[in-house]
């Protein structure tokens, strides 16, 4: 298949060219595009075989669910069962935004879509783009990241072009995405709610506007699982080719083990990068992903990357880096 792909301006879109893109959606068809988070791989969430083809061009196992995207609060009413009162404080806040919310799933919603899970996550993007092509959808997208399965999310459409080029329809290069790490994933189902991935929209935020939540193990320890509640959150993501150690500690004892680590790696005949632990979480996460991705075009065998706090953004980076790390060392 041949893959199309259309530039448009991020922050003036022309309306002209996402109806054609809503006209592939609406086709059944993929198309990737822009969020605020990273680059989505879109299809009509009410349409099994458009979603089988989603799995298909990532390789993603049937049994890691996506996410909903809808541009109306009034959408979400028909796909879920109830909106708990917490769900509706956040809306309001939050969406449009990158934060998806768990919800009891209705019966329109296919069941390849959640993975066989009575429950589906759903967000509404706040990227320009990303709403305009849903709304001429008249339908919800569901979208994973689009990178191929296991690949770092794409913050670039050169990145997409780079693992789906000739699988899917269209890619709709929108610029660079300004988080750069995927959205927060809260599951509302539960009392309080509980944090399953964190993301742009910070623990300290949801909790200013709804009291204390739950954090779920697997978003802080990736070694501590002690229940799974969506399958995808177990399997190793957002990994680059090379071997990713990450060091937790004060920053000395980091530069010390990491300069020592390199030159027996650099003995050994490996090719050694460091990832630049910035002091700006938001540019630390907004370029988190393209740096892997760079390591790895460049044929590096090690990344050593020192932690941050795990405050604000820091929780979001951390869990990331961490499910990157091959080597996890406490200095
Ligand atoms: O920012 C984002 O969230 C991006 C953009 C495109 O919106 N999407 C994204 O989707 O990152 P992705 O590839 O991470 O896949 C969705 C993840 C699953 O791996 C799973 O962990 C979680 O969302 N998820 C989806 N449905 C769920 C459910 N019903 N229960 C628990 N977790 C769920
Ligand atoms: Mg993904």
């Amino acid at each position: 298949m041949k893959t199309k792909i259309l530039k448009l301006t991020p922050n003036n879109p022309q309306k002209l060219k996402i109806q054609e893109a809503a006209k592939i959606i609406n086709l059944g068809g993929l198309v990737a595009f822009p969020t605020e988070t990273v680059y989505g791989l879109g299809a009509n969430a009410f349409n099994e075989k458009a979603i089988a083809k989603i799995f298909l061009a990532k390789e993603r196992p049937a049994d890691d669910p996506l996410i909903v995207h809808i541009s109306e609060t009034t959408a979400l009413e028909k796909i879920v069962l109830e909106i708990p009162d917490c769900a509706q404080k956040l809306i309001k806040q939050f969406w449009p935004g990158p934060l998806s919310l768990i919800f009891k799933k209705g019966s329109l919603i296919p069941t390849n879509v959640t993975a066989g899970l009575d429950t589906v996550a759903i967000r509404m993007p706040s990227n320009k783009i990303a709403l305009q092509l849903i709304k001429l959808s008249g339908i919800p997208i569901a979208a994973p990241s689009a990178n191929l399965f296991g690949k770092p999310s794409p913050t670039i459409a050169q990145h997409v072009i780079n693992d789906l080029d000739g699988k899917i329809d269209l890619i709709i290069d929108g610029g660079p995405t300004d988080i750069g790490v995927e959205s927060t994933i809260l599951d509302v189902t539960t009392t309080p709610p509980t944090l399953l991935r964190p993301g742009g929209i910070t623990l300290e935020m949801i909790e200013k506007v709804i009291g204390k939540i739950e954090i779920h193990p697997l978003t802080i320890d990736k070694s501590s699982i002690i229940e799974i509640k969506a399958p995808g959150m177990s399997y190793k993501h957002y990994a680059p080719l090379a071997k990713v150690i990450l060091l937790e500690g004060n920053t000395n004892a980091v530069m010390r083990i990491g300069k020592q680590l390199a030159r027996e790696y650099n003995l050994s005949g490996k090719k050694v990068g460091f990832l630049k632990n910035k002091k700006d979480l938001y540019r630390f996460a907004k370029t988190l992903f393209k740096s892997f991705r760079k390591f790895d075009q460049d044929h590096f065998d090690v990344i050593i990357v020192g932690g941050v706090p795990e405050t604000g953004l820091g929780l979001a980076i951390m869990n990331r880096l961490r499910r990157a790390a091959t080597e996890i060392i406490k200095v």
